[in-house]
Order: C-alpha cells, then structure tokens, then sequence
C-alpha cells in the first residue's frame, strides 16, 4: 500500500475511534458545551466501566496476587518541598517555540521531528499554522501551579502531581515502618497526574489531566539489573493479558539525553498508533535518587545495616492503555451484507459481559420473563450486564458490537414454553440456543 493510502487508513481508523467513543458513550471531550478544554476528558458510562475493568485486573497481578507489594493512594496536593527535592520543580520542563506573527505555541522538538519529516530539511523551520517565523525556544514547566489554604505567597505554592511516583517516595518510610518489608519489596498507586502540556494532541494520548498506574520496586544496588528484565516480563504479559495487539507493541532503549533526569536507564514500550510509532508505557531505573533527594534509608533488620535502596519503576498510563485497547480491538467485517464493526474486547475487560433483550419491548409477557428470570439473575452474578430493548434486534446487536459486548442473549416465543435464549456470539455472529438454567454456567466458561 502507498505511504499515502496507509496515511489516510490511520487517520480514518483514529476518527472511527473517536467517533465511536462519543456515539456509545465511552469518552466525550472536557467542557464540551462551553467549547471544549483542550487535552481534558469526560468519561462517559462505559467508558468509566472499561477503565476501572483495567485499572482492577492492574491492581490484581500486580498487588493482590503478590506478597511483596503495598498499595497507596496519596494525596494529588503535596508540599512543594516534595517536587523541589524531586527535581521537578527545577527542571520538568518541554522547550516551547512561539509563533512571531499568530502567537501559537508548539513543542520544539515535536515541531522539528515534524517539519523534517515533511521537507527532509529541520533547519527551516515555520510556524505550521501560519508560516510565520517560529521564535527562540524557551524551557516550559508543565507542572500546574496553585496555592494551598487563603493566602496567595510563596509559601503556599503547591502543584498538581505530575506523576503518581512521589506520592509512594514520601510514603517509603511509612510502608516500611507499617509493614517491615524485606527487600525487595514495592508500592503501587493508582491515580490521576496533571501535566500542562504545550501541546495535547492525538485524543487521549497526550492529555493534561490524564491517570497512572505506578510501581517503585525497591531492590538492593546489585541486583537492579536482574529486576529490570524481571519486569520487562511483567509489563508484556500483562499488556497481553488485556488484550493489546503485541504485533505493534516495540521495546526502545532509550538515549542518555532523552531519559528523565532521575533515570539511568529507560526502555519504553512503544506502539504503532495510527498517528505514528510513540510511547505507550516505561520502564524506568531510577537509582537511589528519589529516596536519597527526600533524605530516606532502609534498614535491613537482620543484617543491621543501613542502606538506600534503589528503584526499579514500572509505568503505565491509564488513558494511553484505554486507547491502545480500543485500538488493538477495533475490527471491521464486511462479509456480510452492511459492513459491521465491533471491539473485539477480551470479556475480562469489556464494559458489558452480556446484554438481555426481549425480542419485542411490547410484549409484556417476553419482557417479564426476560427480566425477572434472565436479566435479574445474571445481573446479581456478573454485575455488567445490560438490558436493551431499544429498537429492533439488528440494531440492538450493532450497538452491542461496537460497545464490545460479548453476548447478546435474546427472550423470544419459544422461550416462553421450552425454557431456552438466543445467544449470539459478537466475534462470530453466530447463534446457538441455551437452556436459561444453564446460563450462567455457559457465560462463566466463555470469560
Ligand atoms: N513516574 C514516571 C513517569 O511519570 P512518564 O514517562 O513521564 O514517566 C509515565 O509517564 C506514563 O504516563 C507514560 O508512559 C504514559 O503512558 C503516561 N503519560 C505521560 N504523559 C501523558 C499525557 N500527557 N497524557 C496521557 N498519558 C500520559
């Protein structure tokens, strides 16, 4: 296929996302009615279902099913000691060039890495939305400033985190005095992170306020490196687990002069969206340098010793695992009759295990049947199970396709006098009759 086709099939597929993220009620752009907040998200009823669905298998591989994990949630609003001492407040910046004549404002080094994929030449460089000249770049810091109680000096300047980590550095010796870990041992936190991006682009890729999911694995100095491939293992299988396309997944080693100020070495993994090859989520060295800026030490009980230990990170970001998903289940078929598309969601993860329908919603027999002895059951056993009686069957499934459902379960006729559903199958289309006594045994085997 030409680069240009491909180009216009990306760009295609990245509306069809979008679209359907609004029409089924997944993810509606921040402040909409009053024009919309660029680079905030609303999350609407499944999309709120689909997030918490993968934030919950999060949390259970990596702290419930573990002994060696501690789970926090921190406060967003921390003293601005914290991020003075993390480095953050000195140098969490993106360099920023600023149109001379329509005053826009773009990241530098996005801007070259667009401007010389265009032309082949990066030293010409033009504002993209007017042509005018492009002024010095200047340092950016991205984290939102605010102030804490009534007074407005600079002493109650504070900051809405930009990452989840220090909010378990500054709990490092609560944990251990709490818990008495051995090493290795980690803490995990989920939870929202606020960046004043220059630039928010690509839907909920790049956003402002946006969510991470964060392990600081404290390992001693020697065996950073035995760890850092252990999780490397880790963050895959789990991508897989979820259901991202791992034929699109890439592991980068990242460069000196690109890594966090507190890395030592950073893979990212990274992966084929439809707007080009670009971060998805990171794994990160961090040293001894958090627990050494905020002046904090373990001490190994049985060997007497005091020490810092290091951190091996694991990140994740919340919205950029939501969008990655979508992406690597969004299907079209079109060998039926009208082209179908639908997310081929992993069940674990979809926002609706099943739907229940009456075949007519004004048959009142079908639909006390339908709810009383099909929907009312499976609602108390599985919990995400919706009911849909909105226009005919077609449609109902068509709308259930692109919401992911697996099974579409239908009370027709026939029920009312032998007892059995319609189930269909979303990935197949295909049809099968089942005892109503044996549903729940059929969903649990599916998922
Ligand atoms: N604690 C390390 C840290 O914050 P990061 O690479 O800056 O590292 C971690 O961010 C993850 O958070 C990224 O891999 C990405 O998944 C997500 N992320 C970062 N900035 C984001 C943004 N503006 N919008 C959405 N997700 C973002």
């Amino acid at each position: 296929m030409k680069s240009t086709e491909k180009n216009k099939k990306e760009d295609d597929l990245m509306e069809k996302i979008v679209s359907l993220c609004k029409r089924r009620g997944f993810i509606f752009q921040g402040s909409e009615i009053y024009g919309g907040l660029g680079g905030t998200f609303d999350w609407g009823h499944f999309g709120v279902a689909l997030k918490n669905n993968i934030k919950q298998n999060w949390w259970k591989k990596f702290v419930e099913s573990r002994t060696d994990m501690y789970g926090v949630d921190a406060a967003i609003l921390m003293r601005q000691e914290v991020w003075q001492a993390s480095g953050h407040v000195a140098g969490f910046a993106d360099p920023m060039v600023e149109c001379e004549k329509c005053h826009s404002k773009f990241r530098a080094d996005q801007i070259q890495v667009e401007t010389s994929n265009a032309s082949g030449d990066a030293s010409r460089l033009a504002c993209p939305n007017c042509g005018g000249k492009l002024g010095e770049a200047k340092q950016f810091n991205m984290m939102f400033k605010t102030h804490v109680g009534a007074g407005e000096d600079s002493s109650s300047i504070s900051y809405l985190r930009p990452e989840t980590a220090q909010g378990m550095f500054v709990n490092f010796k609560n944990t251990v005095d709490a818990f008495h870990p051995k090493l290795p041992f980690g803490m995990a936190q989920i939870g929202k992170a606020f960046r004043n991006e220059i630039a928010p682009r690509d839907f909920v890729f790049r956003a402002r306020e946006f969510e991470q999911m964060e392990i600081e694995y404290f390992v001693r100095s020697a065996d950073w490196e035995k760890y850092f491939e252990y999780w490397k293992g880790e963050m895959l299988d789990w991508m897989e687990e979820v259901g991202i396309d791992m034929g699109k997944v890439h592991e980068l080693e990242v460069d000196k002069e690109d890594r966090a100020h507190y890395s030592s070495r950073t893979v990212d993994f990274e992966f084929d969206f439809p707007f080009g090859k670009k971060e998805l989520f990171g794994l990160a060295y961090r040293t001894d340098f958090d627990l050494k800026q905020h002046k904090l030490e373990y001490i190994d009980e049985e060997a007497k010793e005091k020490m810092v230990p290091h951190v091996i990170e694991p990140t994740f970001g919340v919205d950029r695992a939501v969008l990655t998903i979508l992406l690597s289940a969004y299907t079209e078929d079109d060998s039926g009759e009208e082209m179908r598309s639908y997310l081929k969601l992993k069940p674990n993860i979809a926002p609706v295990i099943c739907a229940v329908s009456p075949l007519l919603k004004n048959k009142l027999e079908l639909v006390e049947y339908a709810n009383t002895k099909v929907y009312a059951p499976l609602k108390a056993e599985f919990g995400k199970v919706a009911w849909d009686d909105n226009g005919n069957i077609g449609k109902r499934y068509r709308r259930q396709d692109e919401i992911g459902t697996p099974f579409c379960i239908v009370v027709d006729f026939d029920t009312l006098t032998d007892n059995t559903v319609t189930v269909r199958d979303r990935d197949t289309g295909k049809q099968e009759r089942i005892k109503v006594v044996d549903l729940k045994k059929y969903i649990q085997e599916k998922i």
